[in-house]
């Protein structure tokens, strides 16, 4: 039996990810402690965990690299890798949204001389260039991403919203939503047919449990 591979998220879902495959008998005792190890493994059960950062999930399960992979539906749209996307594990919800100061609202319905800034640059394209038809300027940000309207860098800006701490702190609000976000099991296309029963069982359960 060959092993199987699993690509986690580092960050937020971390945590929540482990707890979820853990319920499914799917363990490794090993991630828990404290090294600078990149890979894990179950020997008796034929698996191996690395936890990735989470934009480059769908890029280790498109190439093979992993097998299997946990990641929020916003890096999958974000990412657009080939790839199967087989559970929404119900966790880690949240929406992407367009946010901003309150009087963006109407100006945000027809005007194309705006800067949008996002870590999601597709996302933003596509729902700006194709669903509204808004020619925006988008600028790409790495975190911190409400900054840039208090300092001038965009008007809005393109985010994950999930408490709304973040966006009422810093006197933005929602505008606009896009998607609703949550946690999804990514498989590669060629694992899928080749371990057809191994991870058809772990699907069943996760659907199970979600
Ligand atoms: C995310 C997101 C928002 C915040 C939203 O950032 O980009 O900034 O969380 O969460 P909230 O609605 O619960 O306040 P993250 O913490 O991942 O850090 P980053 O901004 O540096 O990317």
């Amino acid at each position: 039996m060959r092993y199987l591979t699993f690509a986690l998220p580092k960050g937020r879902l971390a945590k929540k990810v482990l707890h979820m495959l853990e319920k499914q008998g799917i363990t490794c005792s090993e991630i828990y402690t404290d090294t600078r190890k990149l890979i894990f493994v179950n020997e008796e059960l034929k698996l191996k965990f690395f936890m990735a950062k989470t934009s480059d999930v769908p890029t280790y399960v498109e190439y093979g690299a992993a097998d299997i992979g946990v990641v929020g539906k916003d890096t999958i749209l974000e990412e657009k890798r080939n790839l199967y996307e087989v559970v929404d594990l119900g966790f880690g919800k949240c929406d992407m949204v367009v946010a901003g100061p309150k009087e963006m609202k109407e100006q945000l319905k027809y005007n194309n001389s705006i800067r949008v800034a996002t870590k999601y640059p597709n996302i933003a394209k596509d729902y700006f260039y194709n669903k509204k038809n808004q020619k925006v300027e988008i600028i790409k940000l790495n975190g911190s991403v409400e900054l840039a309207p208090l300092v001038g860098l965009a008007e809005v800006i393109v985010d994950i919203v999930e408490t709304g701490t973040t966006l009422k702190e810093n006197g933005l609000v929602v505008l606009e939503k896009i998607v609703p976000v949550s946690a999804r099991m990514v498989v590669n296309r060629v694992s899928m047919k080749m371990e057809s029963e191994r991870i058809n069982k772990i699907i069943k359960g996760l659907r199970e449990l979600s």
